[in-house]
C-alpha cells in the first residue's frame, strides 16, 4: 500500500475565491496546495475587463500568506456586451489566461451571462483567432429540461456546434458531471477538454437526499446518478490528457445554503488534494493522480509544468464542522468527517 506520494505541485484549473474577508479566508486553503488556479469571474458585477481582471488578481495575490507561492490565472466573464477589442486585449495581457461562458441564469451570479449563444459568436471568433480558451458552463437554462438533462441537452443545442463553426479554438468543458460529456469530450478533437470535480468523483445524487435535503451537497451541475459518477472517476483516472482537475470549490456562508432557496456550490479548496487522493486509491490509480492533477491543465493552457513537489501522507485527520468564511460559517464537504490523506 503506498502511503506516501510526492506529486509536481498541482494546479486548481477552476476555482471561486469570492472577494473581501471571504476571499482572504479561502485563498491560503488553496495556495497550501496548489500553484496555481483558474479564477472564475463571477463576482457581483462580473470581472468582465481586463482593467478589472487585474485589481481582481491584485486582491488575490494580497491574501496569499508570507512564504507562499501562489499565482492566481484570470478569466473574463463573457457578456452580451464584451467585444472582440476586450478580447485581443485579453490575449494581449499576460495575467488573463480565458473567457467564461455562462448562459443567463445558469449558476450563482450568472445573470449577466449569455441569452443566445450565437449572438456572441463574432466575439468568440477574437478568441480563436487570438488563440484565448472558452471555458464553458455545459447546461441550457429552459425550464422545461429536466434539470438532471442540461448538460447533455446543452452539448446537443451548443457545444456541438461549437467544436464545429470553431475548429482552431481551445474549450474546456467545465466539470463535467456525466457519462454523455466523458464521451463526447473523448471523441472531440483535441482542442475541447474536461475539468472534473472532486465532489462529482465523490458523491453521487443520493447523496443530496440522505435522511432528508442536504443542501450542502447542491451544486451546478447537479450530482447525478452512480453510473454517471462512475464514468467520470473512469475518466479522471484513465490517464487521459483531456480530463483534469478543477474543484469548483465555491464557498457560501452557512446560511445561504441553508435557506428556503439555498444557493448552490461546494466547499471542497480546503482538503481537495485529499478528496481527489482517495478517489484515486479507490480506482487502484495512484499512480495516475499526477498526470491529473499536475500534468494535463498545464499542457493544455500551454504554461509549464510546475517544478516543485508536494508531499501527500496517508493519515486520518478530522475535518471540522464549521469554518470561519470571513466572519460567516463555512460548511466544508466531509464536515464532522475524515478525510484520509494529508499534505505534509
Ligand atoms: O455549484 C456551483 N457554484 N456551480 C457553479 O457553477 C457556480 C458555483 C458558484 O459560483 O458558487
Ligand atoms: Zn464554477
Amino acid at each position: 500500500m503506498t502511503d506516501e506520494l510526492i506529486l509536481t505541485r498541482p494546479d486548481d484549473w477552476h476555482l471561486h475565491v469570492r472577494e473581501g474577508a471571504l476571499l482572504r479566508c479561502v485563498v491560503p486553503d488553496t495556495a497550501r496546495q496548489f500553484a496555481r488556479a483558474i479564477i472564475m469571474p463571477n463576482l457581483k458585477p462580473p470581472v468582465a475587463t481586463v482593467e478589472r481582471a487585474l485589481s481582481y488578481r491584485d486582491e488575490i495575490l494580497q491574501a496569499v500568506p508570507e512564504g507562499m507561492h501562489f499565482t492566481p490565472l484570470m478569466t473574463l466573464y463573457l457578456t452580451e456586451q464584451t467585444t472582440p477589442e476586450e478580447i485581443k486585449k485579453a490575449a494581449e495581457c499576460e495575467h488573463v489566461y480565458a473567457v467564461k461562458l455562462y448562459p443567463a441564469g445558469a449558476t450563482t451570479n450568472a445573470a449577466s451571462g449569455v441569452r443566445n449563444i450565437k449572438e456572441v459568436y463574432p466575439v468568440i471568433e477574437a478568441m480563436e483567432k487570438y488563440d484565448l480558451p472558452l471555458l464553458m458552463h455545459g447546461e441550457v437554462v429552459d425550464t422545461e429540461i429536466d434539470v438532471f438533462d442540461r448538460e447533455a441537452v446543452f452539448i446537443e443545442r451548443h457545444l456541438e456546434p461549437l467544436v464545429q463553426h470553431f475548429p482552431g479554438l481551445r474549450m474546456v468543458m467545465e466539470h463535467i458531471t456525466t457519462q454523455t460529456a466523458v464521451e463526447f469530450v473523448r471523441s472531440a478533437p483535441d482542442t475541447l477538454a474536461a475539468t472534473i470535480t472532486a465532489h462529482h468523483l465523490l458523491l453521487n445524487r443520493n447523496a443530496m437526499f440522505e435522511g432528508g435535503i442536504r443542501p450542502h451537497h447542491y451544486c451546478l451541475p447537479l450530482i447525478k446518478r452512480e453510473t454517471h459518477r462512475q464514468a467520470l472517476v473512469a475518466a479522471a483516472t484513465s490517464g487521459h490528457p483531456k480530463f483534469f482537475l478543477g474543484t469548483d470549490s465555491a464557498p457560501h456562508p452557512k446560511g445561504a445554503k441553508e435557506a428556503e432557496c439555498g444557493c448552490a456550490g461546494i466547499y471542497t479548496a480546503k482538503d481537495a488534494m485529499a478528496f481527489y487522493a482517495e478517489v484515486f486509491d479507490a480506482a487502484g490509480c495512484l499512480d495516475r493522480l499526477e498526470g491529473f492533477a499536475s500534468f494535463y491543465g498545464a499542457d493544455f493552457y500551454g504554461l509549464p509544468r510546475n517544478t516543485d513537489t508536494i508531499r501527500l501522507i496517508r493519515e486520518s485527520v478530522s475535518v471540522p464542522e464549521t469554518i470561519d468564511f470571513g466572519g460567516e460559517i463555512g460548511v466544508p464537504l466531509r464536515a464532522g468527517g475524515e478525510v484520509h490523506w494529508k499534505v505534509a
